[in-house]
């Protein structure tokens, strides 16, 4: 294999241009030719090509967001989008392909393994809700962007002795509000995959409120629904007052955190080498910090484990 392509797809997510960064550098100092395919798939279809230098991925380990832009591509999931991808492909001399993203850039992926162009798939997601490793890129950072919010939520909660309900993001994982929840104390979490009433919550709230507590944090998942209808439900139950903060894209944003540059770089470069080894249709994953690799389709066929130790103990420690 003498050229390989590298595409980001789906969501952004920080860590994904560390992640670029090792791909093309890896491939490089192994002697072979790495081609950025702008946009995702789309790009892919339409020849937005271009091979990268080691210059090129100057820069950007710090920067979050991915220089290659990503989208979600409708065109691709048709067998003629994909086979307009693959004359692509060949016009570049490309035998090989890095997909970052999650698991429905996987999916594309998958189908670029069965018609002949190998591929491996680097979990880029802030919402870590891909089965078989441990972290995926970018959920360090989306955290640590979250916890400095409701730090500072907070400290105007105290001020104002104020219930608060914060949403993030997370699709339908709520590990962004565990491990977020579980970080920064808050009373009660939300997650799609463990369901708890508005009475509980409420009596929650009243148990706080006779031992005097002046601020209360309620997290909410995306995926279990809104924070405005969260707020409503509770104010119709026990007439309380509540503010309401959609963290939002801010979540996507910023400069990774250490662990998400060291994770892609540690991605990055296996991908390349597996590549290399002649291995297809791969997910790499980190498990117990140890870099692993697994059958992409088997990877599909699974759901993300909730981590319920981690989530008991959340409870455990807000009471
Ligand atoms: O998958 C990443 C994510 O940020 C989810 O947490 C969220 O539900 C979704 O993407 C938002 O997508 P969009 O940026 O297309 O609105």
């Amino acid at each position: 294999m003498k050229k390989i392509g590298v595409l980001t797809s789906g969501g952004d997510a920080p860590g994904m241009n560390a992640a670029i960064r090792a791909v093309v550098r890896a491939g490089i100092y192994r002697g072979i030719e790495v081609y950025g395919i702008y946009h995702g798939y789309r790009g892919l279809i339409t020849g937005n090509i271009k091979k990268l230098n080691v210059s090129d991925v100057g820069d950007i380990v710090q920067r979050g967001g991915t220089i290659l832009y990503t989208a979600r591509c409708e065109e691709f999931k048709t067998e003629e989008g994909r086979q307009k991808g693959i004359e692509q492909l060949k016009k570049f001399g490309i035998e090989g392909l890095v997909v970052i993203g999650g698991d429905g850039s996987f999916r594309g992926g998958v189908k670029l393994t069965e018609l002949g162009f190998p591929t491996i798939g680097i979990p880029g997601t802030i919402d870590n809700d891909i089965p078989g490793t441990d972290f995926t890129i970018g959920f360090d950072t989306a955290l640590n962007t979250i916890i400095d919010a409701i730090d500072k939520i907070r400290d105007t909660a105290t001020s104002h002795e104020r219930r608060f309900i914060v949403e993030v993001m997370g699709r339908g994982c709520g590990d962004l509000a565990m491990w977020a929840g579980l970080a920064d104390g808050a009373e009660t979490i939300m997650v799609p995959e463990k369901k708890e009433s508005i009475d509980t919550i409420v009596e929650r709230l009243n148990r706080g409120l006779q031992r005097g507590k002046k601020h209360n944090i309620i997290l909410v998942a995306e995926g279990v629904g809104s924070a405005n209808d969260v707020a409503d439900a509770i104010k119709a139950r026990a007439n309380m007052d509540t503010r309401v903060t959609v963290l939002g894209h801010v979540q996507r944003g910023g400069s990774p955190t250490a662990f998400d540059r060291v994770l892609a770089s540690r991605m990055g470069s296996r991908a390349v080498e597996l590549l290399l080894k002649g291995e297809k249709g791969k997910m790499i994953a980190v498990q117990n910090n140890k870099i692993v690799t697994h059958d992409i389709l088997n990877v599909l066929t699974k759901k993300h484990e909730f981590n319920n130790d981690l989530y008991k103990l959340a409870k455990e420690l807000s009471i």
